[in-house]
């Protein structure tokens, strides 16, 4: 039986309280026997600010590069809007994806059967959504050089963003959707800008390059990204995993978010490379939402984009898919049963706070198991 490594990182806001119910459901898991998990934990943004005078020290740094997944809250807020940029709140987070080299951001979409009248869409449109987004993280234009504003010195200025991808970027991107839509549905649809852009074009070579080297029993498909954004709002079910580049999938992952709910129901990760020898990848798992000052300390936070954000621990990082599957069926029961906190309430359902909502899922863990 293996023993796991989580660095829990809680952040500031609302992450510490999100983070607490996480607590909770690892301590299930490693209450039914098998694997467990060993749990460390670190400071981050405001908490590591306030602490020592720094977005995240070198010593939590050292052990987020040593553990076998990162548990990250939020960070970020008003309270810490005057320190200066390099050790703002962000900037931890920023560090630990650089570091980490975390070049793939995976946001699932998922409807929830109880929350499917919450969608801005048509419930026949998205019951029963469950699709992938893959997102290049560490490349393309928001670090492409050059990158400036200059003054021409005729009343104008020029600004310009530079989008830049080698080989090696799109095709381990690439390989990451192949793997991911093995374990899925099977299919991958690529989208880019090849009519119009140079890296469009070399995007899609490398992706169908990659697909002909060992990847032919997926299904790939092509699609131009604004056509792409179209079909994600006319029919989304026609996609399995979706796999772009930093900016398309920056504004796709949203668009994709935002059909099934709310900020507080969207978990995520990001993957770094595997390891040839032991296949494993760094991974930081955290929920799309950030630290909510507006709530913070009010009990009310939503905790299942933190709980589900686990769930995908448990999926892509220790390959417990069984167990990935238990939790997020205890999430469904949960909402099933009527019980929402603030965020997600409507007409008819009870509104519980973060640590009830907590504890009602691990009730329907304990039910599932
Ligand atoms: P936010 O996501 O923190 O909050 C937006 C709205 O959604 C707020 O009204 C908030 O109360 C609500 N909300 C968010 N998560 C919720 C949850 N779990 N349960 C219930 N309601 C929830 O975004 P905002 O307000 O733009 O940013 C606040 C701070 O968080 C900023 O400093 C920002 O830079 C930072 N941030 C951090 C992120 C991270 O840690 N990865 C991501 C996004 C923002
Ligand atoms: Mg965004």
């Amino acid at each position: 039986m293996a023993t796991h490594n989580l660095l829990l990182l809680p952040g500031d806001g609302i992450g510490p309280e999100i983070m607490v119910e996480v607590k909770k459901v690892i301590s299930w898991f490693n209450a039914q026997g098998g694997d467990s998990f060993e749990t460390d934990e670190g400071l981050v943004g405001g908490s590591a600010y306030d602490a020592h005078g720094v977005a995240i020290s070198e010593e939590d740094m050292a052990k987020a590069m040593a553990a076998d997944a990162v548990i990250f809250g939020a960070v970020g807020g008003p309270k810490w809007d005057s320190v200066p940029y390099d050790v703002r709140p962000e900037a931890g987070l920023l560090r630990l994806r650089k570091d980490m080299e975390l070049f793939a951001n995976l946001r699932p979409a998922i409807c929830y059967p109880a929350l499917a009248d919450a969608s801005s869409l048509k419930k026949d449109i998205i019951e029963g959504l469950d699709i992938l987004i893959l997102r290049e993280l560490t490349g393309g234009v928001y670090f492409g050089e050059p990158k400036t504003i200059t003054d021409l010195g005729n009343g104008q200025k020029r600004a310009i963003d530079t989008q830049v991808y080698d080989t090696y970027e799109i095709e381990r991107i690439a390989k990451a959707a192949f793997e991911f839509a093995r374990t899925r549905n099977g299919k991958v649809t690529s989208m880019e800008k090849r009519n119009v852009m140079k890296s469009g074009v070399l995007w899609n070579e490398v992706v169908t390059a990659t697909h002909k080297n060992g990847y032919e029993d997926v299904k790939l498909e092509h699609m131009l990204a604004d056509a792409g954004g179209m079909q994600l709002v006319r029919w989304p079910k026609q996609f399995d995993v979706i796999v772009c580049d930093n900016l398309f999938g920056d504004m796709l992952s949203d668009v994709a978010a935002m059909l099934t709910g709310s900020l507080g129901m969207l978990p995520s990760a990001s993957l770094g490379a595997a390891d040839p020898k032991t296949g494993k990848r760094k991974a930081l798992y955290e929920p799309v939402h950030g630290s909510a000052p507006d709530i913070a300390g009010t009990g009310a936070a939503n905790p299942i984009a933190m709980i589900a954000s686990f769930a995908m621990a448990l999926r892509y990082s220790f390959e417990k898919v069984a167990e990935a599957d238990m939790l997020d069926k205890a999430i469904a029961n949960a909402l099933a049963k009527g019980l929402r906190t603030k965020d997600i309430a409507s007409e008819g359902t009870k509104v519980v706070g973060t640590s009830e909502m907590g504890d009602a899922i691990i009730a329907e863990l304990n039910a599932l198991s």
